[in-house]
């Protein structure tokens, strides 16, 4: 028995939009993770931006805000003892081109369209993902079910 470590996942409106990646997705998730919460977003411009701060100036800031504001997103809180790294693990890199061709079976290499539209976010560190889940899911008490000794799974 291993203590949950949370992330949180972002299925970008792409995928949402292509039902073969999405069911997919879903099969992964549930195969490899605990969801312990879930919500349809439809995010405007300047909730995008404020989830992306941290891309503020960047060349692609403008296009990722774009993107993740044209059409629904889903939100996920998934747990496993390795949450973060195996999330990211399992999206393969932020590139789709190099998904593709170092880790065909990857999320991104399957399903990704371009370096934008490459398929799902994840939280890259304990302390985004924090941020992350209480940005999009304020009531969460990640401190609670995160120090909750009851808190295991198998
Ligand atoms: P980043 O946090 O660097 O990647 P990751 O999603 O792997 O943590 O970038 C956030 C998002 O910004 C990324 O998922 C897609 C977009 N992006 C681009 O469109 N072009 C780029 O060159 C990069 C680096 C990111
Ligand atoms: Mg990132």
């Amino acid at each position: 028995m291993q203590r949950l470590e949370l992330t949180l996942a972002i299925i970008k409106p792409h995928a949402i939009k292509n039902p073969v990646a999405l069911s997919y997705i879903r099969n992964v998730i549930k195969n490899k993770f605990v969801v312990i919460r879930t919500k349809r977003l439809s995010l405007d411009t300047e909730t995008a931006g404020k989830f992306y701060k941290e891309h503020v100036g960047k060349f692609f800031y403008n296009r990722l805000i774009t993107f993740m504001s044209s059409g629904c997103i889903d939100l996920h809180i998934m747990g496993h003892a390795d949450a973060i790294r195996l999330w990211r693990q399992t999206l393969g890199p932020t590139s789709v081109y190099k998904g593709q061709f170092q880790e065909p079976y990857c999320l991104r290499g399957m399903f990704g369209i371009s370096d934008t539209r490459n398929v799902a976010h994840g939280s890259d560190s304990p302390q985004s993902a924090e941020r992350e889940i209480k940005f999009f899911f304020p009531d969460f008490s990640f401190h609670n079910w995160h120090n909750n000794d009851e808190v295991w799974y198998r």
